[in-house]
């Protein structure tokens, strides 16, 4: 069986894509105790021990607000740490897949983004994981870059879960504010790690936008979650932006049009997949 080596394993991505893949690979998950990718003499003689045939670098920066007020620390794991692990994986690795974000493409326009679209990456966050995205592309042969969105599933534990938190949110208020000047696509860890396998099978390479059908603003977004649950509290628009140190693009919606092009795009729609996930979670509650 093919050893798949994936970074970040205990974060949101992380461990979805690890419980979906398990029974197709012999997966090392790595957590950052294990593999620190900001260490690259440690990174170097734990990929010489374990030697990967694939690795899914899922681990990053991920704190968008913060990275503003630390850009060094964004920069050295999302960009440097990305480096040291093309480089440790250099001679045993054979597929590197690299996870990057729909916001990198920043404030061109108002309809979603595809891939032949122009990447202006808007923050610290965004400019790191664009850099990681070149570094990927200009030094792995076999790569895919992918970049997704708004991602939500995998445990109710998890501190990130943003599908939860919300539901926890609502079920002690009569009413609730969203931003309705945000838009994206909100969408499943295990449709991405679904899709991830798809193109690892069909040896595909290069770089794919990998998002939920449709998208919507996060008034709409939670305004779903609440619904779907079924709970009274009332969900409102804000009346402007939320304030962010982060200039994030108020447009990160995108569309999967390299997949669709090649007839791989296994995504469904944000809202079958939301509903499915609430009705999983409910069902084990
Ligand atoms: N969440 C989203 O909506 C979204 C959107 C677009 C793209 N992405 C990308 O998707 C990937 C997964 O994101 P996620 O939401 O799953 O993030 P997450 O839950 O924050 O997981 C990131 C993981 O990276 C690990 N990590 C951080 N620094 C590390 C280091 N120096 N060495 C090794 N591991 C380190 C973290 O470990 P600790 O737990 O120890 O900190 C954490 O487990 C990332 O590349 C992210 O940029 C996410």
């Amino acid at each position: 069986m093919r050893r798949l080596l994936i970074t970040g394993a205990n974060g949101m991505l992380g461990s979805a894509v690890q419980q979906y893949l398990k029974d197709d690979f012999e997966i090392i998950a790595a957590s950052r105790n294990e593999l620190n990718i900001q260490d690259f003499a440690s990174a170097k003689a734990y990929l010489k021990k374990l030697q990967p045939h694939l690795v899914l670098h899922a681990a990053a920066y991920t704190n968008v607000e913060e990275a503003e007020r630390q850009p060094q620390e964004c920069y050295s794991v999302n960009y440097n740490g990305t480096l040291n692990l093309i480089n440790a994986a250099k001679g045993f690795s054979h597929k590197f897949i690299y996870i990057s974000s729909t916001g990198n493409y920043g404030f061109g326009k108002t309809e979603p983004y595809a891939e032949y679209d122009e990447v202006m990456p808007p923050t610290v966050y965004h400019k790191s994981k664009y850099l990681g995205e070149k570094a990927v592309q200009e030094l792995c042969a076999d790569f895919l870059v992918l970049r997704t969105g708004w991602l939500f599933g995998g445990s109710t534990e998890h501190k990130k879960n943003f599908v939860y938190n919300r539901f926890i949110e609502a079920m002690s208020k009569d009413e609730m504010f969203s931003d309705p000047f945000q838009t994206g696509n909100p969408t499943n860890t295990s449709d991405v790690a679904r899709q991830i396998k798809k193109l690892i099978d069909e040896e595909v390479v290069g770089t794919f936008n990998v998002v939920s059908e449709g998208n919507c603003t996060r008034y709409e977004y939670v305004k779903e979650i609440v619904s779907t649950y079924g709970l009274n509290c009332v969900v409102k628009p804000t009346d402007k932006p939320f304030e962010r140190l982060a200039k994030v693009s108020p447009n990160e919606a995108a569309v999967n049009f390299n997949l669709t092009q090649m007839g791989l795009n296994v995504m469904p729609h944000w809202k079958d997949s939301l509903h499915h996930y609430i009705n999983s979670i409910q069902q084990h509650a």
